[in-house]
């Protein structure tokens, strides 16, 4: 887990994941974790090891979590983005959201982009892309869905809610078609993959991702990052984590913002 997707799995995570595996193991007819360790080594076709990473990763999230980064975002960092872009030729603005788990933090940006895209002179021809990417199918399957229960959109302000929700019954909100319409889900490790961007970002959120990586995959990753940035991009990481400053290519600016020096 660890060299496939920088994921560390301590000697104190054993009963955890232990648990989220054994039915897994059930499931397949194995009677030992060994021999369900044999069957994934033996299957190439990867569907194990997808199986294995949806149950190992932790997919909990929330519409408009830690709203600090959302707040600097919406006043400071999009309105000027936006104009600039609506002036120049074939200008957009280009927001990644990796380790985006079942959609809530991509639609949230969503969100953001939609209001200011409404309210900013020009903004509706604001040509604005979200990519959203994580490595558990079962976490994108649920984005695509769309659909979420109260906990996890009570934190949303309401005039979004009113806006950009609708009540889809059983206590479910569904996000609305002009949300979804500005992401796009992709399966990416972004452990391992070599990144497959055409464009650079202005915007990376990577948050509560690297908690999970060992030191040589949080150090790759974040160089990885800055080099599918624009120059003055800005990436966020959750506030739980921090970066390196002294080997970080990014300047730290304020709690788990970070950003990209113009040179
Ligand atoms: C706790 S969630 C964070 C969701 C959201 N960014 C937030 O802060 O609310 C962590 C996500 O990272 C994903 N993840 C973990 N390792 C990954 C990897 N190597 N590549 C891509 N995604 C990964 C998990 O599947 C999970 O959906």
């Amino acid at each position: 887990m660890n060299d496939t997707f920088g994921i560390r799995l301590t000697e104190q995570k054993r009963t955890l994941v232990a648990g989220r595996l054994s039915r897994r193991v059930r499931q397949l007819g194995y009677s030992s974790f060994h021999d369900y360790f044999l069957h994934l080594q033996e299957d190439h076709s990867g569907v194990e090891l997808s199986e294995l990473i949806n149950r190992v990763t932790t997919n909990h999230s929330l519409f408009f979590r830690e709203h600090e980064h959302f707040d600097l975002l919406a006043k400071e960092l999009l309105p000027p983005l936006i104009q600039a872009a609506v002036k120049k030729p074939g200008g957009s603005v280009r927001i990644w959201s990796a380790g985006c788990a079942a959609g809530e933090e991509p639609y949230t940006l969503a969100m953001i982009l939609l209001d200011l895209m409404g309210t900013l002179p020009g903004g509706r021809g604001l040509k604005a892309a979200i990519l959203a990417t994580d490595v558990s199918m079962d976490a994108l399957m649920e984005a695509q869905e769309g659909l979420y229960p109260e906990t996890r959109v009570k934190d949303l302000p309401a005039t979004y809610r009113k806006s950009y929700l609708s009540e889809a019954g059983n206590g479910l909100w569904s996000a609305n078609m002009d949300v979804r319409s500005l992401v796009t889900f992709k399966h990416m490790n972004l452990v391992r993959e070599k990144y497959p961007f055409k464009s650079q970002f202005d915007i990376v959120f990577c948050r509560n991702v690297m908690i999970y990586f060992d030191t040589p995959s949080r150090t790759g990753l974040v160089e990885a990052i800055y080099k599918v940035v624009k120059p003055g991009a800005w990436l966020f990481i959750g506030h739980s984590g921090s970066l390196p400053r002294e080997t970080c290519p990014f300047k730290y600016m304020k709690p788990a913002s970070y950003c990209k020096l113009i040179p």
